[in-house]
C-alpha cells in the first residue's frame, strides 16, 4: 500500500539533498580569511583565486564573481548594453529570475516557447519571436541541459542580437564539447545552495569579450573607474572572500562532486527504465550533449494516472523522497508579475515611452504542457546510488499505484 495510505514506505529515513561537506583544509583557510580581517574581495585573494579557477573551467578568458544568479544576469545584460526600449527573450519554463533580469535591466522580457524533448528554449519559437527591438536572449541550460547553442548562435549572426547564456543551474554541462558558459557573448552562474558549487550565496558572469568583460567590472562596482569617479550606473555586486574561500575549494572538487551526482542519477535512471515512456518519460540527454544533472526532470504521462501530478509529489514524499519537487508549476508570463505589468511602477518597462508598443503574454503550448506534467529531483553530492535505487523504486511504486 502507498505511504499516503498509510502503507509501509520506501524509505523511513528520509532522501534529503544536501550541499557539500567541507573538510579540515577548507576550514583551515575559512579561519584565515576571519583572522587576517581580509572579508571583501578587494582586499583578499580568494574571490580573484575563485575567479581564475573558474575561468579555466570553463576555457573562458574572463569571469568575475558577484553575488547572486540575479545580479550576474542583471549585469550580463547590462554589460551588454541592453535598456529601456529594447526586448529581451527568454523561456517561461524557468525560475524567474532568468526574465526578471530584463525588467532590472528595464527592458521587455518576451517569451518563447520550449521543445517537449529538453525542456529547453525552442530555437525556431526564439526565431518567430525576434523583432527589430530584440537585443538579447536569455538561454537556460535548464537542469543542466545544455540548449541548443549552434542553433541559438546562428540566430544572433543571423539577427545581430546577444546570447546570454544562464548557466545557474548547468556548471560542468557540455555542448558538443564546449561547456556551458563558453559560447554565448556571456554567461551568468548561480552558486546558491542547491547548485553545482555554493557559497551559500553566490554567482558569476563570464565572457570572450573584453569590451563585455571591461563594463562588467565596472558595473559591478558602482560603475567607478577611479577614486570616487563615476562613469557609469552601476551597483555593488561584489562577493565577499568567505564565499570565495568556499567556491574556490569547490571548484577544485568539481569533478569529484560530479562523480557522485553522476553515481546517484545513473542508480535512478536505471531504476526507472521499465516505467519509461510508459507511466513517465525521463528527460534524457541528447548524445551530443554532457548534462550536468542540476536536476533529473521527469514527465509524468498524466493521462494514464488517477491522481494528479501534485498528488503524485505529496505520495512520493511520504515515501521517503525528500528532494522531489515541482521545477516548474506555472509558466512565467502565468504569474501576477508579467499579468499585472506593475513592474518598476507606472507599468515601465512595458508602458516606457522608449518601447512604444504594447506586450502581450500569449499561451505557449509547450511550457504549458511541460508544467503540468513535470516532476523534479534535485540532485547534490551527498546522495548515494542506494539513494537513488529508492527513489526509482518509490516512482515506481507510486505511479504503479495510481495507474488509472
Ligand atoms: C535558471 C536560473 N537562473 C537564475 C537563477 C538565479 O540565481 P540566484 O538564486 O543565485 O539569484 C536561478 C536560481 O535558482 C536559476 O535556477
Amino acid at each position: 500500500m502507498l505511504a499516503i495510505y498509510g502503507g509501509e514506505p520506501v524509505r523511513k529515513e528520509p532522501i534529503i539533498a544536501r550541499p557539500v561537506v567541507y573538510g579540515p583544509e577548507v576550514l583551515k583557510d575559512i579561519e584565515e580569511v576571519l583572522t587576517s580581517g581580509a572579508l571583501v574581495s578587494t582586499h583578499g585573494k580568494w574571490v580573484k583565486a575563485f575567479e581564475q579557477e573558474l575561468a579555466s573551467f570553463l576555457g573562458v578568458r574572463y569571469a568575475y564573481a558577484v553575488t547572486s544568479g540575479t545580479t550576474a544576469l542583471h549585469l550580463a545584460l547590462k554589460a551588454l548594453g541592453v535598456g529601456p526600449g529594447d526586448e529581451v527573450i527568454t523561456t517561461p519554463f524557468t525560475f524567474a529570475a532568468s526574465a526578471t533580469a530584463a525588467l532590472h535591466a528595464n527592458a521587455v522580457p518576451i517569451f518563447a516557447d520550449i521543445d517537449r524533448e529538453t525542456l529547453n528554449l525552442d530555437p525556431a519559437s526564439v526565431e518567430e519571436k525576434i523583432t527589430d527591438k530584440t537585443k538579447a536572449v536569455v538561454v537556460v541550460h535548464l537542469a543542466g541541459y545544455p540548449a541548443e547553442m549552434d542553433e541559438f548562435m546562428k540566430i544572433a549572426d543571423r539577427y545581430g542580437v546577444y546570447i546570454v547564456e544562464d548557466v545557474a543551474q548547468a556548471l560542468g554541462a557540455e555542448y558538443r564539447g564546449r561547456k556551458a558558459g563558453s559560447i554565448g557573448h556571456i554567461s551568468a552562474f548561480s552558486f546558491y545552495a542547491t547548485k553545482h558549487i555554493t557559497g551559500g550565496e553566490g554567482g558569476a558572469v563570464a565572457t570572450n569579450i573584453a569590451a563585455v568583460a571591461e563594463r562588467a567590472k565596472l558595473i559591478r562596482a558602482h560603475g567607478e573607474t577611479d577614486k570616487y569617479w563615476y562613469e557609469l550606473l552601476g551597483y555593488n555586486y561584489r562577493m565577499t572572500e568567505l564565499q570565495g574561500v568556499l567556491l574556490y575549494h569547490e571548484i577544485k572538487r568539481f569533478d569529484e562532486l560530479q562523480r557522485r551526482r553522476e553515481e546517484y542519477v545513473k542508480a535512478v535512471l536505471d531504476g526507472l527504465v521499465p516505467i519509461d515512456g510508459d507511466l513517465a518519460t525521463v528527460v534524457k540527454p541528447k548524445p551530443y550533449v554532457k548534462h550536468s544533472w542540476h536536476l533529473i526532470q521527469i514527465l509524468l504521462a498524466v493521462e494514464k494516472l488517477s491522481k494528479p501530478r501534485d498528488f503524485v509529489v505529496e505520495a512520493l514524499r511520504k515515501e521517503g523522497v525528500g528532494n522531489v519537487s515541482v521545477a516548474y508549476p506555472t509558466p512565467l508570463y502565468k504569474t501576477p508579475l508579467f499579468q499585472k505589468m506593475e513592474g518598476h511602477g507606472k507599468g515601465c518597462p512595458w508602458s516606457c515611452p522608449f518601447y512604444g508598443r504594447r506586450t502581450e503574454y500569449k499561451p505557449l503550448p509547450n511550457a504549458e504542457w511541460a508544467a503540468e506534467r513535470v516532476i523534479s529531483l534535485l540532485v547534490l553530492p551527498n546522495l548515494t546510488p542506494e539513494d537513488g535505487a529508492d527513489t526509482a523504486k518509490a516512482i515506481r511504486k507510486v505511479l504503479e499505484g495510481l495507474r488509472r
